[in-house]
């Protein structure tokens, strides 16, 4: 009788679908989920196909380039929505089953949006369901599902105590399935490292459909989750983190300085100091292509967290930064949480309940890419470099600064290999208003040109590059025969020789047929290289 009851309501489903166009791969679904024991209830509330009216509504809520909202952008054949675990573990054995890709979302901040697009047929497992946060005084730590924010996550912190805070990135909707996953760092990234040098569990859903906690993923696994990229090895549900101490008052301070105000002089005294000054302190440099006085040049502007009260850090930048002019009147002390706000480029009157607004004010369309810093670029080679950016045009450049405990972490403590000897990182970036494929055309290579021309001045063989800043043009895989060899061109960039190795190992032995794919996913092993 059941079953009976249970093939009626497919055949309804089937017919009511029947009316619109076709959706063959959203019917399997359908499908696969009721011969999984999902209640029909829930799965016509989890699953959207493309007739859907709420369907553009899921689909848009979380993308975060507009260069991938567009009528030319493809779209998945079903979007899933999970709200429990079991759910997750069924979408999972049914994109095995059924052979579809699954792309996994959790903020949609994937600068290339490889969580939400490919060029192969595909659906989207969106996470935004998993999004409760649990903090834990006792032991200063917390339990956070993949779908929350960071900005959530900070705001559940400071609800309890005011000198507790965590390492992780600075804009508040950035998820923490992705950020955490690819490693993560923030404004505390020379004192406390990266984010996933707090991370102590995980949940997983792995491509048998089991859900794994540390102990029953064991350790490998669990390396590989902290920084490898989750959506290579599974879906994950939730990370347990160790929080960190911050003290009551915190400094932040912003200096800017045009061309004509030593600027260069500034950025050259910032490579030679940066790397090893008080890990208390943390500063970022804008470099950004400016008109003044109808005169094009480039300004630094210098964003600073410092982990304590103005008075002590005065006396650590006169000494040892004096370029950077930093006075009094230029610093601003407050709570940890207001300097959340502050650097998330909110005003002062803002309330961190900001923090749990889970839609950005605007989003642009944008291209980002990465690069290493081991050696200061010499003041003649920052004099070209800003009249390069001038002729470009409009691409920005994020100096992040390094060392700190960033150098004392070994290399392969963590899938992310970026450590000793990195004075520092380089974001390029670009945003634009414009919308159509010209525009797209036009500012890439704008940030191509940039990033070619900065060749001589950064880390080479290889090449490395930051996995959460995600760039397609650095290597992509087909998922096909030839995905070890292409593999490793993406891979040794974002993981160096080691960690690449590793990864691919923890990868056949996980995934072996390769279920959790995407566009720079870790390949497996090609057969003939497996051990048996
Ligand atoms: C405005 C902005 C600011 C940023 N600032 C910082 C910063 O300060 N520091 C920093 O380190 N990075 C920063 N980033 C980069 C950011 O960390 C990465 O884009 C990160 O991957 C985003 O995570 P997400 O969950 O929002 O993204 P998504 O697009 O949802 O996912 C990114 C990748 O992770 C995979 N994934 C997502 N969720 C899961 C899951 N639950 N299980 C398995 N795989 C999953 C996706 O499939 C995709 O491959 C920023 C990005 C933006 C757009
Ligand atoms: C995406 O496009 C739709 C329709 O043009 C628009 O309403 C929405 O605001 C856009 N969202 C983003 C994030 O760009
Ligand atoms: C937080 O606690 C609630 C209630 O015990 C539980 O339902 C939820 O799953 C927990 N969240 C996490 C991320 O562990
Ligand atoms: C722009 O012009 C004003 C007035 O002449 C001058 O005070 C200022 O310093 C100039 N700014 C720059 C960056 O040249
Ligand atoms: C807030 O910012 C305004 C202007 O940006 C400034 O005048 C004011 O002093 C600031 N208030 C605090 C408490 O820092």
């Amino acid at each position: 009788m059941e079953k009976f009851v249970a093939l009626f309501f497919i055949l309804f489903l089937y017919f009511l679908n029947a009316f619109a166009s076709p959706q063959p791969v959203y019917d399997s679904f359908l499908q696969c989920f009721a011969q999984n024991k999902i209640p029909r209830d829930q799965i016509s509330r989890i699953l959207y196909s493309p007739n859907n009216p709420s369907f553009t509504t899921v689909l848009v809520s979380y993308i975060r380039n507009r260069r991938f909202n567009v009528s030319t952008t493809p779209k998945p054949s079903t979007i899933i929505t999970p709200t429990v675990e079991s759910h997750v573990t069924v979408s999972v054995l049914c994109s095995k089953q059924l052979g579809v890709q699954i792309k996994i979302r959790s903020g949609g901040h994937d600068y290339e949006g490889i969580s939400y697009v490919s060029d192969k047929d595909f659906v989207i497992l969106d996470m935004f369901n998993f999004r409760s946060i649990n903090v834990s005084l006792e032991d200063q730590t917390a339990w956070v599902q993949s779908g929350a924010l960071l900005g959530e996550l900070y705001y559940r912190i400071w609800e309890k105590s005011n000198v507790l805070g965590f390492p992780a990135g600075v804009c508040p909707t950035v998820g923490v399935g992705g950020h955490i996953s690819g490693g993560g760092y923030g404004n505390m990234l020379r004192k406390y490292g990266l984010t996933v040098d707090h991370v102590i569990d995980a949940r997983i859903v792995d491509a048998k459909g089991r859900v794994l906690d540390r102990k029953s993923m064991g350790e490998d696994l669990f390396w590989a989750i902290r920084g490898g990229g989750g959506a290579s090895f599974g879906v994950i549900l939730a990370y347990k983190i160790k929080l960190v101490p911050v003290p009551p008052i915190v400094t932040v301070f912003r200096v800017e300085r045009n061309y004509n105000e030593n600027a260069v002089e500034a950025v050259s005294k910032y490579q030679q100091v940066i790397d090893k000054i008080d890990n208390d302190l943390f500063i970022r440099v804008l470099l950004q292509p400016i008109t003044v006085n109808s005169t094009r040049s480039v300004r630094a502007t210098f964003i600073g967290l410092f982990l304590g009260n103005a008075d002590r850090l005065l006396p650590i930048t006169d000494s040892q930064f004096p370029e950077l002019g930093l006075k009094k009147p230029d610093c601003t002390e407050m709570p940890w949480i207001n300097s959340v706000l502050y650097w998330a480029n909110f005003d002062n009157t803002t309330s961190p309940s900001v923090l749990l607004n889970r839609t950005p004010d605007s989003v642009n369309f944008l291209k980002r890419k990465s690069d290493y810093v081991k050696t200061p670029i010499a003041k003649e080679g920052l004099e070209s470099l800003f009249n390069k950016m001038v002729e470009i045009g409009k691409v920005g450049l994020v100096f992040n600064s390094y060392g700190g405990i960033m150098s004392q972490i070994p290399e392969s403590a963590t899938p992310f290999p970026h450590r000793a000897g990195n004075i520092y990182k380089i974001q390029y970036s670009v945003n634009w208003k414009e919308e159509g494929e010209a525009a797209d055309k036009n500012y890439i290579k704008q940030i191509r040109e940039l990033y070619s021309f900065m060749t001589p001045f950064v880390s080479k063989q290889p090449r490395e590059a930051y996995l959460n800043y995600r760039d397609l043009d650095i290597g992509t895989s087909d998922n096909s025969k030839n995905s070890y060899e292409q593999g490793k061109v993406y891979g040794l960039k974002y993981f160096k020789p080691n960690n690449f190795d590793r990864l691919v190992k923890i990868k056949t032995i996980v995934d072996p047929d390769n279920v959790f794919r995407n566009e720079q996913s870790i390949p497996v092993l090609p057969v003939g290289g497996r051990k048996a």
